[in-house]
């Protein structure tokens, strides 16, 4: 078939939602998905209130506090997107968080924290809105990943292990989502400039930009932009795949 005349506003009609929006990678992908015309919700942690509301503000969304660990997590966002927009098209699993440690002073509340918010979550709200037919036939569920799930990286054994799983999680869930004319797809970013990595130590963060082919972090937008592409109708036959973003790893 033909390819359509033009790109303009590809998310027109649709409902995005955007975890962990407050800032950083979150904040850019909700205001590249209202550019291209869906009608969005922020949430983020009832703490992040005063950044939620101006990155609402900001981007034209409309902010939800949730905690994405949270057991009823999934059936508040079904209710609040159902009794505003009349359900959900394409959901972002972006929320994430680091508690580094090198592995002998591992322990199990920064091994718990960093599971449940990176992998539990996106795995139980995902189940939660399909089971109560809140993300809608031909959704979009895209759930992201990072370059240290793919090549590990020091004191990070709780995160690298999060986010293989997460790469685990949506080859898994693809076949499954398939039958309801639901994509999964993943990103792994490498190294982003965004407030997580400005608080790690310099050095670190010198060799994170320098893991990369391009030889420098990558900016949100990079990410968003790929996300916004499985978000579209360009992808309508994608699914079940993880893109890095930020060059190639070079380790
Ligand atoms: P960030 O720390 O700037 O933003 C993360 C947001 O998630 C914050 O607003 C935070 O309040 C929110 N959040 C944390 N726990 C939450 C919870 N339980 N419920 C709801 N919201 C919660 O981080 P950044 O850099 O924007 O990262 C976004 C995503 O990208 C994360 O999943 C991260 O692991 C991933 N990523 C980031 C990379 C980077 O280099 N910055 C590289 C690869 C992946």
């Amino acid at each position: 078939s033909t390819a359509p005349a033009s790109w303009d506003k590809p998310l027109a009609g649709k409902v995005a939602v955007v975890t962990g929006a407050a800032r950083g990678i979150g904040a850019t992908i909700a205001e590249v998905f209202a550019r291209d015309g869906a009608t969005v919700i922020v949430a983020d942690i009832p703490a992040a209130g005063e950044a939620l509301s101006e990155t609402a503000n900001k981007v034209g969304a409309t902010a939800l506090a949730l905690d994405v660990t949270a057991p009823d997590a999934a059936d508040k966002l079904a209710e609040f997107a159902t009794e505003r927009f009349g359900g959900i098209d394409i959901v972002v699993h972006n929320a994430g968080i680091t508690r580094d440690k090198l592995l002998a002073n591992m322990d199990e509340g920064r091994w718990n924290s960093v599971i449940n918010v990176n992998l539990a979550a996106p795995h139980r709200i995902t189940e939660g809105l399909v089971a109560k037919g809140a993300l809608k036939e031909g959704g979009r569920v895209i759930d992201v990943s990072s370059i240290a799930g793919i090549a590990g990286n020091r004191g990070q054994t709780n995160y690298g292990a999060s986010k293989a799983g997460v790469i685990g999680m949506v080859n898994a869930e693809a076949p499954k989502l398939a039958e309801k004319g639901i994509t999964i797809n993943a990103v792994a970013p490498g190294f982003i400039e965004t407030a997580m990595t400005a608080a790690v130590p310099l050095p670190t963060r010198e060799a994170g930009r320098l893991m990369s082919s391009l030889l420098q972090g990558g900016q949100t937008v990079d990410v968003a932009e790929t996300i916004a592409y499985f978000a579209s109708p360009a992808s309508n036959a994608v699914s079940g795949n993880i893109v890095r973003v930020c060059g190639q790893s070079l380790i």
